[in-house]
C-alpha cells in the first residue's frame, strides 16, 4: 500500500515531516488512509500523516517525530512549555542564589556610576563596613570613614590610598560613637557634611549581635543593644536628614539583618533591634522618597568576613564575649560577593533586599508565604540553636544538628 501524501491536503510543512519520517522506515507501513480532494476537512482527518502518527514507533525516526510534535503543538501547549522551562530556571536560580530573586534580576552598577560620590561609612573599621569601604573605593567614590577606633580608620585610609590609588584628599577619617548624646552626633554630622560640601550616601553599618537565651539575657545587655543597633542610628539619621532635604537628594543605606525577617532563636534582642531598624527606615522611605531621600535596607544573613579583620564581638548574657560559632559554613556569603550585591541594591534603589544563602533565605520566603509553617519549624529548631550558641558547636545554621540538639 502507498501513502497518499500527494493527494493529501495537508500544508507543505506537514508533508515534509511525513516524507522525513518515511526515510527512516525499514518496512513500509500500511496506510489505509485515503484523501479526498473535494473535502479538505475529511482529508486532514484521514490523511496518511495523521494515520502514521499513531503507527510509527518513535525509535524509527525520533528527530522527525520531535520536530513534528513541536509543529503539531497548539499555541496554548507551547505557552505552557515555555512557562515550565521558565519556572525550572527560576527554581535553579533560587537553589544557587545568595540573594532574593528581586535583587538577583537587577543589574550591577556601571563602573563610573559612583565616581566622585560622597559615601559615609559609619562602622568602617572592620568586618562588613571595611569591605564596603573597599568596594566603594574601587568604584571611585570619595569616602568618609567613621567608627570609634581612629587608628583602625587611619590604617584603612592608608590601605585605600596605596591599593586602589584613591587620592588622600578623597578619604576623610572622622571618629564617632553613635551611642553618645544627640548633640555630639549632630556635631559630627555637620563636620562630615562640611568636609566635601555634601553627602550622597550614608551607610548605617554599626551593630553587634547577641548569643544568649531570652531568660538569661540581662536587661543591661538589652539596653546596650537597643542603643547601638537602633537608637544610635535614629539619632544619626535624624541629623543627616536635614542635609539630605536641603541638598534635595540623599540615600540611607542600612545594614540590617535577616534576623529582622526571620525571628532568630538565641538572638531575641538582636532580632528585635534589627526589626525596629528596618521598620524605622522603611517608614522613613514612605515619607520622604518623593522628596529625593532614598532608603535601602540590606539584610545580610551570615557573612564570611575573611581573616583580615578582628574577631567579631557579640553580646552574651551579661556583656561582650568572643563569638564562638565562627566555623566556616556553606551558609555564609563571601564578603566580596556581599559587597557587590549591596552596591547593586543601592544602584537600583531597592527598598529592601536579602543577601543570604539557604537555609536562611528559604526561611525568609517561607515566613512571608506560609507564616504558620515557618513558625512551627522555628519552634522545632529553636532549643537546638540556643544550645549551639551556648556550647559553641556547629555554625548556628545546621538544621539537622539543631533538630538533634533539641532531643539531647
Ligand atoms: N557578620 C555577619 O555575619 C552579619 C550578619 C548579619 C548582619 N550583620 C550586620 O552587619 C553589620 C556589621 O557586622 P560585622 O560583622 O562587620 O560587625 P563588626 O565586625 O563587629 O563591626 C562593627 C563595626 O561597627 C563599629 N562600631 C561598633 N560600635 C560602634 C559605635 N557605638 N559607634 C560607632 N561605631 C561603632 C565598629 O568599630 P569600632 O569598634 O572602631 O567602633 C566596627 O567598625 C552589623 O550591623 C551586623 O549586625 C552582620
Amino acid at each position: 500500500m502507498t501513502v497518499h501524501t500527494r493527494e493529501c491536503h495537508c500544508d507543505p510543512k506537514t508533508l515534509a515531516v511525513v516524507r522525513h519520517r518515511f526515510q527512516g522506515l525499514k518496512h513500509p507501513i500500511a496506510c489505509t488512509a485515503t484523501s479526498t480532494r473535494s473535502n479538505k476537512k475529511q482529508s486532514s482527518r484521514n490523511c496518511s500523516y495523521h494515520r502514521i502518527t499513531r503507527e510509527i514507533p518513535s525509535r524509527v525516526c525520533s528527530s522527525g517525530l520531535q520536530a513534528q510534535t513541536l509543529l503539531n503543538m497548539s499555541p496554548g501547549s507551547i505557552g505552557i512549555l515555555v512557562l515550565v522551562v521558565y519556572l525550572l530556571k527560576k527554581v535553579y536560580d533560587f537553589i544557587q542564589t545568595a540573594c532574593d530573586l528581586h535583587l538577583l534580576g537587577k543589574k550591577d552598577p556601571p563602573k563610573e556610576y559612583f565616581t566622585g560620590a560622597v559615601v559615609w561609612v559609619v562602622g568602617a573599621s572592620q568586618g562588613i563596613g571595611k569591605a564596603l569601604a573597599r568596594q566603594w573605593a574601587q568604584h571611585g567614590a570619595r569616602l568618609i570613614l567613621s567608627s570609634r577606633k581612629k587608628e583602625s580608620l587611619v590604617q584603612l585610609k592608608q590601605e585605600l590610598v596605596s591599593t586602589y590609588g584613591i587620592e588622600e584628599g578623597n578619604v576623610f577619617v572622622l571618629p564617632i560613637d553613635i551611642t553618645e548624646s544627640y548633640k555630639n552626633v549632630e556635631n559630627t554630622v555637620h563636620q562630615a557634611h562640611e568636609h566635601f560640601g555634601r553627602i550622597d550616601y550614608v551607610v548605617y553599618n554599626v551593630g553587634a549581635s547577641q548569643h544568649a537565651p531570652v531568660e538569661e539575657t540581662s536587661h543591661d545587655v538589652a539596653m546596650q543593644l537597643v542603643g547601638m543597633n537602633f537608637l544610635g542610628h535614629v539619632a544619626l539619621a535624624r541629623a543627616v536628614q536635614s542635609f539630605f532635604l536641603s541638598q534635595g537628594h540623599g540615600h540611607h543605606v542600612v545594614i540590617g539583618s535577616m534576623a529582622a525577617v526571620v525571628p532568630s532563636p538565641g538572638q531575641a534582642v538582636y532580632s528585635a533591634t534589627k526589626s525596629a531598624l528596618r521598620s524605622y527606615f522603611l517608614s522613613m522611605a514612605s515619607e520622604l522618597d518623593s522628596r529625593g531621600t532614598h532608603v535601602s535596607v540590606i539584610c545580610p544573613g551570615p557573612v564570611d568576613v575573611g581573616k583580615d579583620t578582628q574577631p567579631r564581638k557579640v553580646y552574651g548574657k551579661d556583656g561582650l564575649i568572643e563569638q564562638k560559632n565562627t566555623k566556616k559554613s556553606r551558609a555564609r556569603v563571601d564578603v566580596d560577593m556581599f559587597t557587590k550585591l549591596a552596591l547593586r541594591a543601592v544602584y537600583n534603589k531597592v527598598d529592601e533586599c536579602w543577601i543570604t544563602k539557604h537555609p536562611v533565605l528559604l526561611m525568609g520566603y517561607l515566613l512571608r508565604l506560609l507564616p504558620r509553617l515557618g513558625m512551627n519549624i522555628l519552634k522545632k529548631i529553636g532549643p537546638g540553636r540556643v544550645k549551639q550558641f551556648h556550647t559553641g558547636t556547629g555554625t548556628g545554621y545546621d538544621v539537622m544538628m539543631m533538630l538533634d540538639g533539641k532531643n539531647k
